[in-house]
C-alpha cells in the first residue's frame, strides 16, 4: 500500500503542517484519487478563529483544500462508471458540515472523493488547468440551478438559445468565469461585470456584454445591456456587488432573484435594503453535492464539454509551487488577491 501525506491543520497551533495521512478506502460510491494538482481558494488559508466562524464543526487535526485533479487509484462500490486509472478533477468535501472527515481534504496525496462530484477530464488538459475549476464551478452551480438559488435550466452539449439574459457581477472571478460558461452553456445570454484589463477575457468566456464594475453608472449601463430582453436571474459577486445587482434586477423585466457568491449569513446582513419584488439567497458552494444539480454538472455536462472545448478550465492556472510544503506559501500570496487567475500547486 502507497505511502499518504497531508498537509494537516493540527489541533492546537495555528499553523499548517506537513505529516503522514492514513491511506484511504473508498466507501459506497467513493472514488481514491492521487492527487497531481491542487488549486487553492481563500477559504483554505482563513485564520484559526475565522474557521471557528465559518466552519464552527471542523474538527482538528484537519485537512483543507478543495480542488484537486489526478488519477483514480482505487474505486469503492456503486452506481458509477469510473475506474482506476481515470484522469479526474473533482470537488474534495472533507470540510462540508455532513462530512467532516480529514480523509475527504484535498490537501494530501491521496483523497478520498464522491464519485457524483468527479468529472473525467481530456487527454490534452493538463492536471494543473483542470484543479482551477471544482469549488468556483460547484459555487456557480449552486447559485444557478438549485431550486433555492436561480432554478435556471442546466447546461447541455447543445443548448438552445433563449433570448433570455444572465446578469454575472464579478465576471472575472473564478465563480463569476464559470458562472458565464454555465450560463453560455444553458442557452443564455449573458451580460457581466469586471474591471476593463478583463473585458476580453470575459468575451472568450462568451459574455455577450460587459460593463466596467468601477464605473459610477454601471448600474445603469447594466439595465441598458440587458434592455427589453427578459432577465433570467442574476448573480452578484463580489464585495459590495449585492446592493447594486438588487437595483438592476428591481428595474428590468423578469426574474427578480439574486444568488449572492456570500454564504447565507453575510447575504442577509448585507441586504437589509431589499427592493420590493427582489428576492435574495446567499450561495453555500458545497450544496449541490446533495441534489440533483452536483451529478448534472460534474458526470452529465462537464467530461463531455470539457472534451469538446464548450467548457475552458479557466481562469488560467499559474503554478506556484510543488509539493505539500509549498501550499502556504501559495494560500498567503492569495490573499493578497488575483486577477483572472487561479493560483494552482502540483503534487
Ligand atoms: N459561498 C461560497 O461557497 C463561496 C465559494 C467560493 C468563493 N466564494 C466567494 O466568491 C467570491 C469570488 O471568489 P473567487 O475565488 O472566484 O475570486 P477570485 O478569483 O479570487 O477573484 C479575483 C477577481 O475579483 C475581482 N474583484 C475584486 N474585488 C471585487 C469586487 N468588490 N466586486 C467584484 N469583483 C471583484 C477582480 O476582478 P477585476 O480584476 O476584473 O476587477 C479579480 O479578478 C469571493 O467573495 C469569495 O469569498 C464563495
Amino acid at each position: 500500500m502507497p505511502e499518504n501525506h497531508a498537509l494537516w491543520l493540527p489541533k492546537k497551533r495555528r499553523s499548517f503542517e506537513v505529516g503522514s495521512a492514513p491511506y484511504p478506502t473508498p466507501g459506497l460510491n467513493e472514488i481514491v484519487v492521487r492527487n497531481r494538482a491542487v488549486g487553492l481558494n481563500l477559504i483554505d488559508g482563513i485564520p484559526r478563529l475565522a474557521y471557528r466562524l465559518v466552519l464552527p464543526w471542523l474538527t482538528f487535526p484537519a485537512v483543507v483544500g478543495q480542488d484537486v485533479a489526478g488519477e483514480i487509484e482505487a474505486v469503492g462500490s456503486g452506481s458509477h462508471d469510473l475506474t482506476v486509472g481515470d484522469r479526474v478533477l473533482g470537488h474534495a468535501l472533507g470540510t462540508e458540515k455532513s462530512i467532516n472527515r480529514a480523509s475527504q481534504g484535498g490537501f494530501q496525496e491521496y483523497v478520498i472523493l464522491k464519485a457524483h462530484m468527479v468529472s473525467r477530464i481530456p487527454d490534452f488538459l493538463s492536471f494543473e488547468r483542470a484543479a482551477v475549476l471544482p469549488l468556483q464551478l460547484s459555487t456557480a452551480a449552486s447559485g444557478m440551478f438549485q431550486a433555492n438559488g436561480l432554478a435556471l435550466v442546466l447546461p447541455t452539449a447543445d443548448p438552445i438559445d433563449r433570448d433570455e439574459t444572465v446578469l454575472v457581477w464579478g465576471g472575472s472571478t473564478g465563480v463569476g468565469s464559470n458562472a458565464i460558461q454555465l450560463a453560455r452553456n444553458a442557452g443564455y445570454r449573458v451580460v457581466a461585470t469586471a474591471s476593463p484589463r478583463n473585458f476580453e477575457y470575459l468575451q472568450t468566456l462568451g459574455a455577450d456584454e460587459v460593463v466596467d464594475r468601477n464605473s459610477p453608472t454601471a448600474v445603469k449601463e447594466l439595465v441598458t445591456a440587458i434592455g427589453d430582453r427578459f432577465l433570467a436571474g442574476s448573480v452578484a459577486i463580489g464585495n459590495g456587488s449585492l446592493p447594486k445587482v438588487m437595483k438592476v434586477a428591481a428595474r428590468v423585466a423578469g426574474s427578480r432573484r439574486v444568488s449572492s457568491s456570500a454564504p447565507a449569513i453575510l447575504t442577509h446582513l448585507s441586504a437589509w435594503r431589499v427592493p420590493r419584488g427582489v428576492c435574495v439567497s446567499g450561495i453555500w458552494g458545497g450544496s449541490l453535492k446533495d441534489n440533483e444539480v452536483g451529478p448534472a454538472i460534474y458526470n452529465d455536462f462537464l467530461p463531455a464539454a470539457l472534451g469538446t472545448g464548450a467548457y475552458q478550465a479557466q481562469p488560467p492556472a499559474e503554478v506556484v509551487g510543488s509539493g505539500l510544503r509549498a501550499i502556504p506559501a501559495g494560500l498567503e500570496r492569495l490573499r493578497h488577491g488575483v486577477s483572472a487567475k487561479k493560483l494552482v500547486i502540483t503534487l
